[in-house]
């Protein structure tokens, strides 16, 4: 019932809808002459994503430079190569056309040059920018909702983490979301979109505070995602469908669902993230298979938070018939709800369980220790 002291703060200038891109090229200028664009492993360019947005920067009369291969669960080598590479090029804006690998990486690049700190010590919490190049994104995944909040996720394989960053000056100045230029996202991505921004509801829903509105808006975001998410997959070239999904991510993640709040639990994207580490695996599919797991763990000890999940999504206040129904609709979207459907051996349970165990790995609210480690990979396999 209590409503948290809060402090709501967005300045992101969200575009939202079909050919919003046309104003780009005038937005970016405002900003300064120098580009540094960023995008990832290609698609952009197989889809003609690129092509219209580096037509904007051209007509716009800006110099361009590039930096692309930002790989998917993205690496803070990368980010220190393109934070160079802005440096030496005085670049006055930065240009993220991707996903969330590509914008958290522009985000974490706009610190490191600014503030001219190597971009780990931002990771660790080590040091916190003054300022940052401005960033600009132009999203083509629905999902992370970091195209309207302030946070990054990088991973470093030489210290064996995968963290996140937030600070205010990370916010995109402007956001363009098309939803035409989602609808080339595979199928099992778009899946991982859906499960990831329904993750971002429940990591709010869970976090400290119950504000009643707040409440109903977050069971809203997740109803009409599971509205529209199975519809999708069946349509992928469906642009209202993409912009409903599109709209849903967003609103997950953009503060909105942590008013009242103080703030998310975290704890199954911090579990999620050892799985990446450890094995590359899509951010969204690592949380369809802890989430389960973790709703278990907490069953008897926040029934009535987890009844009031299942009565606003399913109308039961059933806590194990809730958590069967959300797993039942994770694996209907035809993402992994245990490690045994992935590539993964089971027999990794201990790498597993060791890894989690080594970086400590909690919630905010909800702490986790050893033993609910250990009971919660028992689920996961
Ligand atoms: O690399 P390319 O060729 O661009 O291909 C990407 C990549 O393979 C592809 N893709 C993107 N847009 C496409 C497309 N393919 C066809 N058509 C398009 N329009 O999709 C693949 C996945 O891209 P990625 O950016 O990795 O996905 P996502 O947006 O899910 O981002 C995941 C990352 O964001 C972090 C995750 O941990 C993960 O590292 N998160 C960031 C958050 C934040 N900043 O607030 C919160 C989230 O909880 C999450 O942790
Ligand atoms: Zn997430």
């Amino acid at each position: 019932m209590a409503i948290e002291n809060f402090i709501a703060y967005n300045p992101t200038r969200l575009h939202f809808g079909k050919g919003v891109t046309e104003t780009l090229g005038e937005t970016v200028r405002q900003y300064g002459k120098r580009v540094l664009l960023v995008y990832g492993k290609g698609s952009v360019k197989k889809y003609g994503y690129y092509d219209k947005v580096l037509e904007q920067l051209v007509r716009a009369g800006l110099s361009v430079r590039e930096y692309h291969d930002i790989k998917p669960n993205p690496v803070v080598d990368d980010v220190r190569k393109a934070a160079a590479l802005g440096k030496v090029n005085n670049i006055d804006v930065i240009v993220a056309l991707g996903g969330g690998s590509v914008i958290d990486s522009a985000k974490i690049i706009g610190i490191s040059i600014a503030n001219d700190i190597d971009p780990w010590r931002f990771m660790t919490w080590q040091e916190q920018p003054q300022k940052s190049v401005p960033v600009i994104t132009v999203l083509t995944l629905a999902a992370t909702g970091t195209e309207m909040n302030a946070a990054a996720v990088l991973q470093n394989p030489e210290t064996d983490q995968k963290v996140g960053f937030v600070h205010p000056v990370m916010y995109p100045k402007d956001s363009f979301l098309d939803p035409s230029f989602t609808v080339t996202v595979p199928k099992d991505y778009t899946a991982y979109g859906i499960v990831d921004l329904i993750a971002h509801a429940f990591e709010a829903f869970f976090g400290g505070g119950e504000p009643s509105v707040v409440d109903k808006i977050t069971l809203a975001i997740v109803k009409d995602a599971m509205e529209w998410g199975p519809q999708l997959l069946n349509d992928l070239q469906n642009v209202e469908l993409r912009a409903n999904i599109m709209l849903d991510a967003t609103l997950a993640l953009n503060g909105l669902t942590s008013y009242g709040k103080t703030g998310g639990d975290w704890g199954v994207h911090a579990l999620g993230h050892e799985l990446s580490l450890l094995y590359d695996m899509p951010h969204g599919a690592t949380l369809s298979i802890v989430y389960p797991a973790w709703l278990r763990l907490q069953a008897e000890r926040i029934p009535k938070r987890i009844q009031k999940l299942g009565e606003g999504l399913f109308g039961t206040p059933d806590i194990e018939k809730t958590i069967q129904l959300l797993e039942d609709f994770f694996a209907a979207l035809g993402s992994p709800v245990h490690i045994g459907e992935t590539e993964i051996d089971t027999s990794k349970k201990e790498e597993i369980l060791n890894q989690m165990n080594k970086n400590q790995v909690s919630g905010m609210v909800h702490s986790l220790n050893n033993d609910d480690r250990k009971r919660l990979v028992e689920s996961m396999m």
